[in-house]
């Protein structure tokens, strides 16, 4: 931290005040928020934060994708600093998930207009296209276009489950921007996000300093066999797609147990067709969630899943179909960032501990490509995507703070990335 710039602090009624604003749109029951990707609501939500990043005299592009990036410039030309994360939330989101490390960043850029502050290189502030994945897959796609990962044609081309094009929605809610992709190479990249498990509370830490993200693997298997009559078909002569729907859920928590921590499995969507109470299924098509830090294990769990799958059909007579949806390897950040947030944290008299994300974020797409890391502040019961997530307001205002602190000093070029 800069002599200069020790003193500086965010103002967290400003912060809250913002929070409280964009979680009116898209609000549900509980105090929870429905904003998912490139919806109506996601649209509000844009034009919010887009209209904050011009009051803040940003200047704002909106790429291909329908990134938005708000830029405030420095005293040279060089590469942008950057911040940011996504303001789609899942089908049953709280206000944080996202949210904060978009509205923290602008936050860092108002404090810093207030004092008038200027780095050398410029400092940005971003908010990426469905990094949720909920409504079209894989999760974390803005971001991965953005930094190259991920082709620009064939994500413009994925479907929700009702048929809309992510191109056609983007253009539909006038986010379809002319920004080219894979262009921008950030000086950094650092995201404030709180934690949404439970690791911070228990150890009676205030932040995170975030060192990896777990590998993820999302996988849709479609089973397809006969209906029929639900009382009179013998158990011998079924082709039953709803039993074998069971066994994949049944599968993925014996897996897990059976490969011990830290795999962790999750069907979190079944779809039955024709979904009628005395009709057997002629057809189920099942999400699974697989993630684990160790790349070796986690392609481990997905041969197992996968041989079950056939083993399933091949017993029940159905026809199967293994989708990948996602895949992310786990993800190393930066050490020296990443001591850069936790020096930063000890300054600011705040607990710190080094850890990896069993989430997925923005800041993956980044990593491979410039300096990243990424703060995590504490989940009250760990609980996420579930609109009772909450965070206390002095562990937003400490993970700001650490974030103001961590961009000043890398936009002035006080730690050195060589
Ligand atoms: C992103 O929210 C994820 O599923 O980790
Ligand atoms: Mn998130
Ligand atoms: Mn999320």
């Amino acid at each position: 931290m800069s002599m200069d710039t020790n003193n500086l602090r965010i103002n967290i009624a400003r912060l809250l005040d913002r929070l409280d604003q964009l979680a009116q749109i898209g609000k549900i029951d509980g105090d929870g928020v429905c904003r998912l990707a490139l919806t109506d609501e996601d649209k509000a939500g844009r034009d919010l934060v887009c209209r904050w990043m011009h009051d803040l005299g940003l200047d704002v592009s909106v790429d291909r994708v329908g990134n938005v990036i708000g830029t405030r410039a420095g005293t040279e030309d060089g590469p942008v600093v950057l911040t940011g994360s996504h303001i789609d939330t899942v089908g049953t989101g709280g206000r944080y998930d996202g949210t904060l490390g978009v509205l923290a960043g602008l936050e860092v850029i108002a404090s810093m207009n207030d004092m008038d502050m200027q780095t050398t290189l410029p400092l940005g502030v971003g908010f990426f296209t469905n990094e949720e994945g909920v409504r079209f897959q894989p999760d974390m796609m803005g971001s991965m276009v953005h930094q190259g990962h991920l082709p620009l044609d064939g994500m413009l081309r994925s479907k929700d489950r009702d048929g809309a094009t992510l191109d056609g929605e983007l253009n539909r809610i006038g986010y379809a921007g002319d920004v080219d992709v894979d262009t921008m190479r950030a000086a950094a990249f650092v995201e404030l996000h709180v934690e949404q498990g439970p690791v911070l509370e228990q150890r009676g830490i205030t932040i995170g300093a975030v060192d990896s993200v777990q590998g993820l693997l999302w996988k849709q298997i479609t089973f397809s066999g006969t209906s029929n009559h639900a009382g009179t078909t013998p158990m011998s002569l079924r082709h039953d797609c709803g039993y074998a729907a069971g066994e994949i859920a049944t599968f993925g928590r014996h897996l897990a147990i059976d490969m011990g921590e830290p795999q962790v499995v999750t069907v979190g969507t079944i779809l039955m067709e024709p979904n009628l109470i005395n009709v057997i299924a002629k057809q189920s098509i099942i999400t699974v969630d697989l993630r684990n830090t160790d790349l070796t294990l986690l392609r481990e769990a997905e041969a197992r899943l996968d041989a079950h799958a056939n083993n399933i059909a091949a017993s029940e007579g159905l026809d199967v179909e293994i989708e990948t949806l996602a895949r992310y390897d786990p993800t190393p950040f930066d050490q020296r960032v990443v001591d850069l947030i936790t020096d930063n944290a000890m300054t600011l008299g705040c607990s710190v501990r080094q850890m990896p994300s069993g989430a997925g974020h923005d800041a993956q797409a980044f990593a491979p490509n410039c300096p990243t890391a990424m703060i995590f502040v504490p989940s009250v019961g760990g609980i996420s995507h579930n609109v009772a997530e909450y965070t206390e307001a002095d562990d937003l205002e400490a993970g700001t703070n650490v974030l103001l602190h961590t961009l000043v000093s890398l936009a002035n070029r006080e730690t050195d990335l060589s």
